[in-house]
């Protein structure tokens, strides 16, 4: 049997309003002295999810395909590793594909309960349809933030069960490093010691290889990009014209990241009426929207240990090199 629900944050996520978190990032970051900024979750609205789904078929952006080729290869070891009974709680989740390759394996020894955390409404649905029809496990989503998701998870966590966190897709590179080993002590502090995290990072490639990543010929990913200020309009009554900003990947080679930005093509004043906003930009300036940090394998032994995990181990794919790597709470 398939149990599905979803815990929502109705008042939060009710469709097309505008959250009061939303109004005052934008109002915080488009004022901001120096770089303007716009925080990287508020591209994952439905269509931004959509979008992003595209890009993970992308022949540019291998990084999506070689998570999932870790995850079908290596799933039957990777759960064997883990003290059973586990619950799942997947940190951002997605469309939930790739996590198949886990809950099956999980599932041929034990009822696998799944928790998918999600800001991304849409998502959560699209993931629960697709996992619905595996043996033995019960599906219940929280429309919720990351850790306040995983808290509520592991609030209700049984009695000798033991949580094991998905942490896939190499989101922590869209935390700046500093921030990403806060998040994962964050996480820690959540779990009790012998649960575990699988984490998926991007590593370093050459330049050339993530400048086409981030800036596809098709221009998808300047599509996700701009649809922020698309959702700016549409939910913050704004009138950005979308034609006069352009999507630019470029390096940051002492963050060792690809930054997202939106540059305005001249001098040009936007107006942001459920912000309270008039923002004036001048011509070239950018709005910085993503960064995607790339990391070395021996970066993520020592990221566990400085949030209080021990990296158990790590499998690495070489045709897009992607590292997945299991940390045991200690
Ligand atoms: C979700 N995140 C890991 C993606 C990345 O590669 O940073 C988001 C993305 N941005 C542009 N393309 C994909």
């Amino acid at each position: 049997m398939v149990v599905q629900a979803i815990h929502n944050a109705a008042h939060e996520f009710a469709a097309g309003f505008a959250t009061d978190g939303f109004v005052s990032d934008v109002r915080a970051g488009l004022t901001r002295p120096g770089q303007k900024e716009l925080p990287s979750k508020y591209l994952y609205d439905d269509v931004g999810s959509a979008l992003f789904e595209v890009i993970s078929h992308l022949p540019e952006y291998g990084l999506t395909r070689a998570d999932e080729r870790l995850l079908r290869r290596h799933a039957g070891d990777i759960v064997q590793r883990l003290d059973a009974p586990v619950a799942v709680a997947e940190l951002g989740s997605g469309t939930g594909k790739k996590t198949r390759w886990i809950l099956e394996a999980l599932s041929r020894w034990q009822r696998t309960f799944y928790y998918p955390v999600e800001i991304s409404r849409s998502a959560l649905l699209m993931c629960q349809r697709e996992l619905s029809d595996i043996d033995s496990i019960s599906i219940v989503g929280f429309e919720r933030e990351y850790l306040d998701g995983l808290r509520e998870v592991a609030a209700n966590r049984q009695r000798g069960q033991r949580l094991f966190v998905l942490f896939l897709g190499s989101t922590i590179g869209n935390f700046d490093r500093p921030a990403g080993v806060k998040f994962l002590a964050d996480v820690r502090r959540v779990l009790k010691p012998g649960d575990s995290l699988l984490l998926g990072t991007d590593l370093e490639k050459p330049s050339a290889q993530l400048l086409k990543a981030y800036d596809d010929e098709l221009g998808v990913t300047a599509a996700f990009n701009l649809n922020l200020l698309a959702r700016i309009n549409r939910e913050l009554d704004a009138d950005f014209d979308l034609g006069q900003f352009a999507h630019v990947a470029k390096i940051n080679r002492s963050a060792r990241s690809v930054e997202m930005h939106l540059q305005s093509a001249r001098r040009q004043t936007v107006s942001i009426p459920a912000a309270g906003l008039r923002v004036a930009f001048l011509e070239g300036e950018t709005i910085w929207t993503e960064s995607s940090h790339k990391y070395s394998r021996e970066e993520v032994f020592e990221m566990a240990t400085n949030s209080g995990f021990c990296c158990q181990a790590q499998w690495i794919d070489e045709q897009w090199p992607f590292a997945e790597s299991l940390f045991i709470a200690e």
